[in-house]
């Protein structure tokens, strides 16, 4: 059955948050040494992400971008956060090809050095994620601007 554009918005965030448990997950589990279960999580979050960035830029290419309708002190906020995640999210790519090459290559001096800062901003991007997704479907529904009785702008 084919993924209708519409659902996409939704599967995002989901993406996202699913990213965001796995990279968690697999923190804890290498606080506690579970090396094997540590690999699985990292690998399986990147994969995760990997499958965001592909129906996000399928969404972009059919929909494009969608308008922020709130209004007020609401538009800074959601623009701070938006701009932060959008920056951090193509920091991310580099940064989890090189920590997990260090894990794979047995540098993992250099690569808890790395992950350090690899998991953070991670975190940051699939939480962002999720917090956009919310805010821009949800808290203020395309097509509906405060104070206008719901016409879309
Ligand atoms: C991009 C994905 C990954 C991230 C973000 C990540 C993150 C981390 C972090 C934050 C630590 C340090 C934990 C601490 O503070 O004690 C760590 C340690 C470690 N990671 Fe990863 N990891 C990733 C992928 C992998 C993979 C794929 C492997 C295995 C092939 C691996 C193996 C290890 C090992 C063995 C340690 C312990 C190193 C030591 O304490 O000497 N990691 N990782």
């Amino acid at each position: 059955m084919p993924v209708s554009i519409a659902t996409l918005p939704a599967l995002n965030a989901a993406l996202n948050a699913t990213s965001a448990v796995l990279l968690v997950a697999g923190y804890l589990f290498i606080r506690r040494r579970k090396v094997t279960q540590h690999k699985l999580c990292m690998l399986s979050a990147f994969g995760v992400s990997c499958v965001f960035l592909i129906s996000y830029l399928t969404l972009r290419y059919y929909a494009g971008m969608t308008r922020f309708t709130g209004q007020g002190w609401i538009r800074p906020v959601y623009f701070s956060i938006l701009t932060s995640h959008t920056i951090l999210a193509a920091a991310i790519v580099p940064l989890a090809l090189v920590t997990l090459s260090r894990a794979f290559r047995g540098r993992l001096d250099r690569h808890v050095r790395i992950a350090r800062w690899t998991l953070p901003l991670w975190l940051y991007v699939s939480v962002t994620g999720v917090l956009v997704y919310w805010i821009l479907y949800h808290l203020f529904p395309p097509g509906v601007i405060e104070g206008s009785a719901g016409h879309a702008g």
